[in-house]
């Protein structure tokens, strides 16, 4: 079967002849093959159920029909994906299947200057050749690549280039991969499918990632901005200095119209508070007036009546006026005040009726977070926020391109005149150190500053179209290779098992609000999204962390279903707070995945090192994997078993890399620790419903029985030559950064120390209180009777001297002789028997990492004492513990758990405050595995 690459357009007659193939028929052109599409649509779109699907946009068929250029690209949830799949993807057969990839671990940093990237701006976006670099690395050319929260389609960009690279981004690809020792990666593109909430997000990602003709585009765009030109052009011209010349306006100032609090003056704000010559806005300046000191807080807002366009009746608005003026004649550009002449044509144009193209929607200010930004200044719906000159020209540049016939072209053209919407809006603010005035607007929120730049369509365009089309000229995305559909993730009618490798940016708690944010552009389309799936924290929409974390369990347990087992998905996350981090981990685990390493980009070193704690500060990606089919199999068989825990590890030692290099260090890699290994194979127990067959200490006697260590890590027999013959080629191995914020990071951090050196109290001491940095609702456990007493065991100075002191005592030459001497070339295992006291006081008082046996009755001795904490916590009659031993709380919920007392573990969380539980990951998880069990029991 022939795919054409194809990308009709309005003069492109010879590819309007050409065959097309799609979805296993042949069409005699593409406009045939979008009219039987879009017929087909049509007819699904009066199917009652189909427009029933949760989260399916707002809007008319019409509407939706009108973006949607089927069956690439609908702004409803897509019906031909499973087609797409059918005819594109390789089904799995757990038979044949031969898939295996470890993570990819090498450092990822990306610039965003790139032309494709910034082609389209959104409120988020990931660069795309970070995303190409994971995609190589899980994939094969012609691989099913899924981002269910495509957002601008990114993704969809990076499986496309892995066809045709440009060559520095090829060679740097591979020369990094060389230098890490990994394998070469095959070039060719990858298919995708992306997936959206928001129209507005999967609009632009359908123009970014289906082919259309560019010289076309150029034409029309051309000719549109001429013609707007011609009709509109007197709107923005201004009398130069010389009396004669009519200078363009590249962009015209405003300012908000404050009073004075004293003497109620009017004060135009950039006036009083622009410092021409420096250019800076000062932050305090005198009322003109009175000469009393004033600031932005200290002066009182004026609000004005004016006729509102649309409805004709009095609309009351914070008063602004324009002051400056930005002309260019012939190159030279200009700056003046406004003039009579200028506030003549202003007038002019306000008498002008609003065109027809402006959506006069109002917000939903109710459910919006920034409403409260929007409404108190006047600005309740749409039309609101443009200018009437830039009302204007921005309804006539929409409807020029809404005339055009040809849909893709004609999306296209759309794709590039929404690029003016937020800049052309009030929202732009005015910098005048700024290099230019284009997207000035503060992203990610709806805010009016009170000085704005009114561009002209031609200042933020005209650069605009020649970059578009460079950037398209270069970046050619080729039919039939993304799908995209506009839908919740929750939902994404995939069959099951079809994708073999997903990469996705979720939206992370409350940081953005996208469907608010999309409000604006999806009203223009006039199809909107469906807040109500929206995976979000936000309080306007009632949604609190839990119900994002819900969500989000939902989204991936929808991913779980489509990928293919034993295949990779990489998240990227932005975020600071631990608690939105470890409810993504939760939900995450939750469906069922197992993370498999977490990296930060370290900006200041543009590097990714590993994540160990939840102090999480900067911008991490998660690599998680869905657990092959026969793990699966076998741990239900096997369930709550010693054997289900062991075949657990090892199939989770296979996945994790084997070694990492990053000049000329190696890395120590975090998951293959013994304390992680423990954690991950709990939470596979625990969202499996599993009790969990072995204790700590047991777990770590068996994992050193059974998995040889190297470096303190664990590996599969198999896989220690391959790490010995690589640690030869570096000299250093970084090591992991603990944090020590809590009781069992505490522990951790002193067996580490331990097991270097005995130490004794007094040594210890001032280095733990350096060390530690401890959350305050964390009852901290005493050093000496609780951290040190009952994890380690201290020499009392009586008795034999223990062997890890004795082996630390040796590496003095003296008392390596004194004990030679004692114990001649047969040490016993058991420490050391003598009377020396030399030796003895020597050894006296250190505290030293007890041996595995030792370790058990510790351990009981250990949880015996949390677990009695633990019961008073559970019987105090107060509504809400203040400050928790978490340790006894963890130790507590465990033991619940294997109890299948999910009702204690409810009880308890629910006296635990809110944002205590979703600090904490191992809580979190047990609270929200024991709702789930005593759901279903
Ligand atoms: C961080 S952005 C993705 C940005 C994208 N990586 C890019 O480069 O443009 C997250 C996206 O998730 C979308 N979203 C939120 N909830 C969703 C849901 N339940 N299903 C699908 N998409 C959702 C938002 O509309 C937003 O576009």
């Amino acid at each position: 079967m022939t795919e054409h690459i194809h990308a009709p357009g309005l003069f492109d007659a010879e590819a309007r002849i050409e065959k097309v193939e799609c979805l296993g028929m042949t069409f005699e052109s593409d406009e045939a093959r979008r009219a039987y599409f879009l017929e087909q649509l049509w007819e699904k779109l009066k199917d009652p159920e189909f427009r029933e699907i949760e989260g399916f946009p707002i809007g008319t068929d019409a509407d939706i029909l009108a973006i949607s250029d089927p069956p690439y690209y609908t702004a409803c949830p897509n019906p031909f994906l499973k087609a797409f799949i059918q005819h594109y993807g390789t089904p799995y057969d757990p038979e044949t299947d031969n898939y295996h990839r470890e993570p990819y671990a090498a450092d990822v940093s990306e610039g965003k200057t790139d032309g494709i990237f910034t082609a389209h701006s959104y409120h988020t976006k990931v660069p795309h050749k970070a995303a190409a670099r994971y995609i190589l690395h899980y994939t094969n050319p012609g691989d099913m690549v899924l981002d269910g929260f495509s957002g601008s389609g990114m993704t969809g960009v990076a499986a496309q280039m892995c066809a045709k690279p440009d060559p520095d981004f090829k060679y740097s690809v591979e020369t990094e991969r060389q230098a890490a020792d990994l394998p070469t990666v095959q070039w060719g593109a990858r298919r995708v499918v992306l997936n959206d909430l928001s129209p507005a997000a999967t609009f632009i990602s359908a123009n970014y990632n289906l082919p259309f003709d560019v010289n076309a585009f150029e034409r029309e765009a051309t000719r549109i901005l001429q013609e707007l030109k011609q009709e509109i052009g007197w709107m923005y011209e201004t009398n130069h200095t010389d009396g004669k010349t009519k200078g363009q306006i590249n962009y015209t100032v405003w300012s908000e119209v404050f009073a004075c609090p004293e003497c109620s003056t009017e004060i135009v704000f950039l006036k009083e508070a622009l410092d021409l010559e420096t250019k800076r806005v000062r932050d305090s300046f005198p009322c003109p007036n009175c000469s009393v000191e004033l600031n932005k807080d200290r002066l009182e807002r004026l609000m004005e009546t004016l006729i509102d366009p649309a409805t004709n009746k009095p609309w009351q608005r914070i008063r602004l006026q324009p002051v400056l003026i930005n002309y260019s004649v012939g190159k030279a550009k200009y700056e003046k005040e406004v003039d009579k002449a200028d506030l003549q044509i202003l007038q002019e144009i306000e008498q002008l009726p609003l065109p027809a193209a402006i959506p006069t929607n109002a917000f939903p200010i109710q459910e919006m977070y920034h409403g409260s930004r929007l409404a108190p200044k006047g600005f309740t719906h749409i039309h609101h926020l443009f200018l009437s000159r830039a009302a204007q020209a921005l309804g006539k540049l929409w409807s020029q391109a809404e005339r055009v016939e040809d849909i893709r072209l004609r999306n296209v053209l759309l794709f590039f005149a929404e690029q003016s919407f937020w800049t052309m809006s009030l929202l732009n603010r005015y910098r005048p150190t700024g290099y230019s005035q284009v997207n000035q607007y503060m992203t990610g929120v709806y805010y009016i500053a009170s000085q704005h730049s009114e561009c002209s369509p031609w200042y933020i365009l005209v650069g605009k179209l020649k970059r578009l089309v460079g950037a398209f000229q270069e970046f050619r995305a080729i039919l039939n290779q993304a799908y995209i559909s506009t839908n919740t993730a929750a939902n994404l009618r995939l069959p099951n098992q079809s994708i073999d490798y997903i990469f996705t940016d979720p939206p992370f708690g409350e940081n953005i609000y996208y469907a608010d944010l999309n409000f604006l552009i999806e009203s223009w389309h006039r199809v909107k999204t469906d807040a109500g799936p929206e995976a979000i924290v936000d309080k306007a929409k009632q949604k609190n962390l839990f119900d994002y974390q819900h969500l989000m369990r939902e989204c991936f347990e929808e991913y779980y279903r489509v990928l293919k087992p034993g295949r990779w998905m990489t998240v990227v996350f932005h975020n600071s707070q631990s608690a939105v981090w470890n409810a993504i981990q939760e939900a995450m685990l939750a469906a069922k995945f197992v993370v498999a390493g977490v990296r930060t980009l370290d900006k200041q070193q543009g590097s990714y090192r590993q994540v160990t704690s939840t102090a999480v500060k900067q911008d991490l990606v998660i690599t998680a994997y869905k657990p092959s089919q026969s793990l699966e199999n076998n741990f239900n068989l096997e369930k709550g078993t010693e054997e289900g825990a062991w075949n657990f590890i090892r199939t989770h030692l296979q996945q994790l890399p084997v070694f990492i290099a990053d000049r000329g260090q190696s890395e120590m890699i975090a998951e293959r620790l013994d304390y992680l290994l423990f954690d991950r194979m709990v939470a596979f127990h625990i969202q499996r419903g599993a009790t969990i067959p072995l204790s700590a200490t047991a777990f770590y006697a068996g994992l050193n029985q059974r998995f040889p260590s190297r470096d303190g890590m664990h590996f599969l027999p198999d896989q220690i030559a391959e790490y010995d013959r690589k640690r030869l080629t570096v000299k250093e191995l970084l090591q992991l950064d603990l944090f020590v914020n809590d009781e069992s990071s505490a522990i951790l951090w002193l067996k580490q120390k331990l097991t270097t050196k005995p130490q004794t109290f007094a040594e210890l001491q001032p280095q733990f209180l350096r060390e530690k940095t401890w959350v305050k609702y964390d009852r901290e456990p005493d050093l000496r009777d609780q951290l040190l007493a009952e994890n380690f065991l201290c020499f009392k100075g009586d008795g034999k001297i223990p062997r890890q002191i004795v082996s630390w005592l040796k590496q003095s030459s003296h008392y390596r002789e004194k004990i030679r001497q004692i114990e001649g070339d047969t040490p016993s295992n058991n420490g050391l028997e003598t009377n020396d006291s030399e030796l003895l006081n020597a050894a006296k008082d250190h505290w030293y990492v007890p041996n595995p046996n030792q370790a058990e009755d510790l351990e009981k001795l250990r949880e015996r004492a949390l677990l009695k904490v633990f019961e008073e916590y559970r019987q105090a009659n107060q509504k809400q513990l203040k400050v928790i031993r978490l340790e006894a709380v963890r130790t507590g919920f465990k033991r619940a758990w294997q109890d299948r007392d999910y009702t204690t573990i409810i009880n308890v969380a629910r006296k635990i405050p809110e944002n205590i539980l979703q600090e904490d990951p191992k809580l979190l998880m047990w609270y929200d595995q024991a709702l789930t069990r005593a759901g279903e029991e």
